[in-house]
């Protein structure tokens, strides 16, 4: 029993889905805190690839239920489809609910998203997760709770179709459509929406095990990431009580999942970033397309201050370190141990993209191996190059790594 907390020590998409899909077995309840449908986890078992968006990934484990708390913005549509998807793979049904205080994502944020220019500015996954955030924030969004008043409802997306017609001239959507597919929704997943505050202290109360499960990436948050080239919620440790209304103080275990490179999407500065032959190599072995989006990824040689400046934001009690398989067959491996910013050595992460943006990495060349690592389940079994580069890492970082990821699949994994 035990209240873990796993959190991407990245820009997002360090295989967080296959970690908690790993931690889930054990688990009583799976909760997402955070962001929406840009979100994309990708889950690999019996039934084949899961590519989840809304639903938490622990929930295809039986005897694990989801939660979508409150500081989750909600596609309806996108969780009815996704739902649909996992039925067609044969799945049993998920069993989840749903936060009556979380924020629904509707047809008017995706065209709000692109009028107002953010969409391209950032390079964002265009799923309308920013203007949701902002709605909530200016207190004119709507709430899954919400839709037990219908006819409020209709007022509400009234008033956001005035405003996109004030604000950009368009109507952008049909009322009436949009508020038949809401009830229908409400129909559909009543029984599930709830308080979700009251079941996740109630799980912890009795002493269950409670994974807690982040959506992007610490680099992405948006007040500790590279601002303004950020998600719009928080994605770190912080937003487990900002997200579900359960302190972080109850938390036992905080999980940071990095990649053992790194990678991108979308817009702003990423110090390492590869344009040869080892980009390639990372992109192509590494399968680095996004799960939401399907751009490619922008790849690069792990950068060491910033998951040093994500360990001590989050406090890791431990760090996952996944795709070590994919830096296989590189004949050097390089890793970006400081910066030199204006002709001076900097060893923290910079609070500011600007001078981010003009770091260049100091690199230290480490060996590389070409064995396999895909069948290695115990750290005896990874070729020494590969179990120095574990080593380095914790030395830098000062967290442990206490599993490795070795392949996409639930069992490809070495733990230490
Ligand atoms: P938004 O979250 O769609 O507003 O996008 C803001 C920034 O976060 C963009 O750079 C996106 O590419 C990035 N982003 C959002 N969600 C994810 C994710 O799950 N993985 C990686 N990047 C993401």
């Amino acid at each position: 029993m035990a209240a873990i907390a796993v959190i991407g020590a990245q820009w997002g998409d360090e295989a967080k889905g296959k970690v908690v899909h790993f931690l889930a077995g054990a688990a009583h309840l799976a909760v997402r805190f955070n962001g929406g449908a840009n979100a994309g986890h990708t889950v690999e078992d019996a039934y084949g690839t899961a590519r989840l968006h809304l639903v938490p990934a622990g929930a295809l484990r039986p005897g694990c239920v989801g939660v979508i708390a409150h500081g989750v913005v909600v596609d309806p549509q996108v969780l009815d489809e996704e739902l649909a998807e996992l039925q067609q793979q044969g799945r049993p049904p998920v069993r989840f609910c749903l936060s009556s205080r979380a924020h629904l994502v509707l047809p008017h944020h995706r065209v709000w998203e692109e009028l107002q220019g953010t969409a391209g500015r950032i390079g964002t996954t265009r799923r309308g997760i920013g203007p949701a955030y902002q709605e909530r924030a200016a207190r004119s969004g709507l709430r899954v709770g919400d839709l037990a008043d219908m006819a409020e409802v209709r007022a509400r997306l009234g008033e956001a179709q005035r405003n996109l017609r004030r604000w950009f001239g368009q109507p952008g959507f049909e009322v009436a459509e949009v508020a038949e597919q809401l009830a229908r929704f409400y129909q559909a997943h009543r029984e599930r929406i709830q308080d979700t505050r009251a079941l996740v202290a109630a799980a912890l109360d009795e002493g269950r095990t409670v994974l807690f499960e982040g959506a992007q990436g610490t680099l992405l948050d948006v007040d500790l990431g590279t601002y303004p080239f950020v998600t719009s919620s928080t994605t770190t440790v912080h937003g487990v009580g900002w997200g579900t209304g359960v302190a972080t103080a109850r938390l036992d275990r905080v999980v940071g999942v990095a990649k053992a490179y790194v990678t991108r999407v979308g817009e702003g500065p990423l110090p390492t970033e590869l344009r040869d032959g080892a980009g390639d190599h990372l992109q192509q072995r590494g399968r680095e397309y996004g799960a939401t989006t399907g751009r490619p990824r922008r790849c690069g040689w792990l950068d060491l201050p910033a998951l040093r400046y994500a360990c001590r934001v989050n406090e890791f009690t431990e760090l996952v370190l996944t795709k070590l398989d994919v830096l296989g067959g590189l004949p050097e491996i390089k890793v970006c141990t400081a910066y030199r910013v204006g002709g001076r050595r900097v060893d923290e992460f910079p609070d500011r993209s600007a001078e981010l943006a003009t770091a260049e990495p100091v690199y230290e060349s480490l060996p590389g191996w070409t064995a396999d690592l895909r069948s290695a389940r115990v750290p005896s079994q990874l070729p020494q190059a590969a179990r120095d580069y574990l080593h380095f890492v914790e030395e830098a970082v000062g967290t442990e790594v206490s599993m490795v990821g070795v392949g996409p699949g639930e069992e490809e994994m070495v733990e230490r």
